[in-house]
């Protein structure tokens, strides 16, 4: 099996879930990660929430868009305000060659409060995209790099 696994990481904790998961797929087959880089930072943490409440777009690095050789697609974000970040609203107006594909979700989050709707957004994306079915999982900050814990949380989905 073949995974890509896209992420935006502010302060690194879902750089730790994101590579936690590539070591798990690594398992099954080749594993690509990319971490999304913001162009120029949203400087100051009330405008990062507006930013991320009004599903802003903000400019990338220029990383691959085009998934179509992969067999599997994740997607990693931190919750911000409700929602992914800005940048991974981005990367997914970005993607091609979705049609078909399954896909990974997740993301990680402080008190927990929307990270469902977070999930249900980049999932909505995902979908729009063509991707047939997605997957979701969420992790507290105070388990982002726990490998155990995650490697569970994959276990259960199948993953
Ligand atoms: C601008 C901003 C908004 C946030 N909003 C939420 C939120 O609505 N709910 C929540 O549970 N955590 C929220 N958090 C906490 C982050 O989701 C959490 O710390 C996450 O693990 C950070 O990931 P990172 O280290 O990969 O950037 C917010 C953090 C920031 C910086």
């Amino acid at each position: 099996m073949k995974s890509l696994i896209v992420y935006y990481s502010q302060t690194g904790n879902t750089a730790g879930t994101a590579i936690i998961l590539s070591n798990i797929l690594k398992e099954k087959g080749k594993v690509k990660i990319l971490s999304l880089e913001v162009k120029s930072e949203i400087p100051s943490f009330f405008k990062k929430c507006r930013s991320a409440f009004f599903r802003k777009r903000v400019q990338i690095n220029e990383v691959p868009t085009d998934i179509s050789s992969y067999d599997l697609f994740c997607i990693g974000s931190p919750v911000w305000v409700l929602h992914p970040a800005p940048a991974i609203n981005t990367y997914l107006d970005q993607i091609e060659g979705a049609a078909g594909k399954e896909a990974v979700a997740f993301v990680t989050y402080g008190s927990g409060l929307g990270k469902s709707k977070a999930l249900k957004c980049m999932k909505n994306s995902l979908l729009n995209k063509g991707v047939s079915r997605v997957k979701t999982f969420s992790v507290s900050q105070f388990h982002s790099k726990d490998s155990d814990y995650i490697r569970k949380i994959l276990k259960d989905l199948g993953i």
